[in-house]
């Protein structure tokens, strides 16, 4: 059960199963819609899209942060970071877009 041991990693703490941009791989490997996020997103770096760590510091502690990241990922989002770019809507499903949010807003 890949959704199982995907949580179990979300909800254990250490090692997260989920990785968009993270660089690190999983026994399960790193999924293909993780590689899109990073060939515009990294941890700390402005690429094409905003650094996720940035991202988490931005919108934590908003109560519907997860909510407002999962739009951006599914529906696209711009004019939100001077990055100059805007991103298009994200092939993933509701499930990874909220796994995701989840993972950036773990960022400190
Ligand atoms: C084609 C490049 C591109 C890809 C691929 C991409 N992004 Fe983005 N992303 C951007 C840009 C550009 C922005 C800034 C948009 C803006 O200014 O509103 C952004 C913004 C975001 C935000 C912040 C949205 C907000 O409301 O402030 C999140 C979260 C995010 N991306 C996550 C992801 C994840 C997760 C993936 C992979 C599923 C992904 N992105 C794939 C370019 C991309």
């Amino acid at each position: 059960m890949v959704l199982v041991a995907a949580l179990a990693g979300f909800f254990g703490g250490s090692s997260f199963a989920a990785t968009p941009g993270g660089g690190i791989a999983t026994a399960s490997g790193v999924s293909a819609s993780e590689q899109t996020c990073r060939a515009c997103h990294s941890i700390d770096t402005t690429k094409v899209g905003p650094p996720f760590r940035a991202i988490a510091e931005r919108y934590r502690g908003e109560s519907d942060a997860v909510a407002r990241l999962k739009k951006s990922m599914l529906e696209g989002s711009s004019g939100k970071w001077s990055t100059g770019a805007a991103m298009p809507a994200n092939a993933i499903s509701d499930a990874d877009a909220e796994r995701f949010a989840w993972w950036i807003l773990g960022i400190k």
